[in-house]
């Protein structure tokens, strides 16, 4: 079977090298891609925005299966439009990616199906905003309702700062994004993130995970998209996994069936492991990055099999996923100035070196400049490696990391501190 992947990060590349593994691929093709998925695909330069274009390459080239990694064309209903020509799809349509796509689509949903999360207000305008403000007291949570690629939350300490909040959100930073707003009560505890694959009803969990979004060693500094992530997250047990499935993942899937706008793909549901037991923080409607990367090493199981389960509505005769017990564990090399302006250019070296310790390294952000490896992003690789527990995991992705030759880059050195102090009890 053919396939066609959408996306050029990290989480494409581990996706393309866990999908070339399948027995039953054919050609994989990805678009666009980068110099690391093209290891395991051809690139084409194919416009996920004009979904015309990716159809006729899907008919051209026999597509069995497109595979959208990017949350954005899903909120731009390119699985609509492939599954109304009938090319099946791994990946939500535009309604139900509103999970990710809105927030106050998903605070609604969860209102309506008693599903655990913060208390929230809707308000799209600053005095509604300056109205609700005082039922949440402090620390308070104020979101751009849209899609902000991970900037718009502010958790504001004092009146002041909510005040200042307000301020950006509505001077129109955010774009469409900010035009409207969700406040939230602020929920204490630690955050997972736990993924399932779900097609409108059938939900079979897919792991956990937990990354550390901010720049620095010690969670100092800006938040990030992920500075690297590990898997599973020993702090989720089987208990809290029944539970979140129980009361938040599968009522989430049956209000989507209910009204419709069955959710078909993966749910990646972000945690707040609270002391009345875990609660909602957010959806996201495709594969967290770089959590991917943790999932797919230590997935046994055949990934196109269950994508294509997943998009034909056939899950619940499918084999549920095998992960391998080990832990894995991936830091993410960034361009110096991430997550502000990251230096573009920058020449990187020993990536073989680096595999040859067994790890493996993914690309984010790379590209090729006269037959040379350049950084071309924020975030540049993803270097990734598995051991029996956190401890080995972690110094294999750093032996490997070692080995590489990226001058303008950097890395948080203290990837897994959480699982580790757990470890070491
Ligand atoms: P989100 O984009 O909704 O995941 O928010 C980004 C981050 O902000 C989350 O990963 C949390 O660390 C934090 N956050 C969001 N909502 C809340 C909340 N209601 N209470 C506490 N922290 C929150
Ligand atoms: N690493 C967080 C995300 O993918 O949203």
């Amino acid at each position: 079977m053919n396939v066609l992947l959408i996306g050029s990060g990290g989480r494409e590349h581990a996706l393309a090298w866990k999908l070339a593994q399948s027995p039953r691929l054919g050609k994989l093709y990805a678009a666009p891609g980068n110099p690391g998925i093209a290891e395991a695909a051809e690139l084409v330069a194919l416009d996920p925005a004009d979904h015309r274009a990716v159809i006729d390459f899907c008919r051209r080239h026999s597509i069995g299966l497109v595979v959208i990694g990017p949350e954005a064309p899903l909120v731009d209903g390119l699985a609509d439009n492939l599954r109304t020509t009938g090319i099946p799809v791994f990946g939500p349509n535009r309604i139900p990616a509103q999970l990710e796509g809105s927030k106050g689509f998903t605070k609604d949903l969860c209102a309506r199906a008693g599903i655990p999360t913060a208390g929230y207000a809707r308000v799209s305008d600053r005095l509604a905003a300056e109205a609700a403000l005082p039922d949440f007291g402090l620390p308070v949570v104020i979101k751009a309702d849209g899609l902000a690629a991970g900037k718009g939350v502010i958790i504001a300490e004092t009146e002041a700062e909510a005040a200042a909040a307000l301020d950006t959100m509505f001077d129109g930073s955010f774009g469409a994004a900010g035009a409207e707003l969700v406040i939230e009560e602020y929920m204490t505890g630690e955050e997972v993130s736990f993924f399932a694959l779900v097609d409108g009803e059938t939900v079979l969990p897919f792991g956990s995970a937990q990354d550390h979004k901010r720049v620095g060693d010690g969670d100092t500094g800006p938040n990030t998209g992920g500075m690297g992530a590990y898997s599973p997250a020993s702090i989720f047990t089987p208990d809290l996994e029944t539970r979140a499935l129980d009361e938040i993942v599968r009522p989430t899937a049956r209000a989507l069936a209910e009204a419709g706008t069955p959710y078909s793909g993966i749910l990646y549901a972000g945690l707040m492991l609270t002391s009345e037991g875990p609660k909602l923080v957010e959806y996201n409607a495709r594969f967290g990055d770089p959590e991917c990367q943790v999932l797919m090493m230590r997935l046994d199981s055949d990934l196109l099999d269950l994508m294509l389960a997943t998009a034909t509505g056939e899950l619940a005769d499918a084999t549920p996923p095998r992960f391998r017990p080990d832990v894995a564990l991936t830091v993410v090399m960034a361009a110096k100035g991430y997550p502000g302006t990251p230096e573009k250019g920058g020449a990187i070296g020993g990536l073989d070196a680096a595999e040859a310790t067994g790890a493996k390294v993914f690309h984010a952000g790379t590209a090729q400049d006269g037959g040379k490896l350049v950084a071309n992003g924020g975030r540049v690789l993803n270097v990734t490696a598995l051991g029996p527990t956190v401890l080995e995991a972690q110094a294999a992705a750093y032996a490997a990391l070692d080995a590489i030759d990226f001058p303008t880059g950097f890395c948080r050195r203290d990837i897994g501190w959480r699982e580790v102090a757990r470890l070491k009890g």
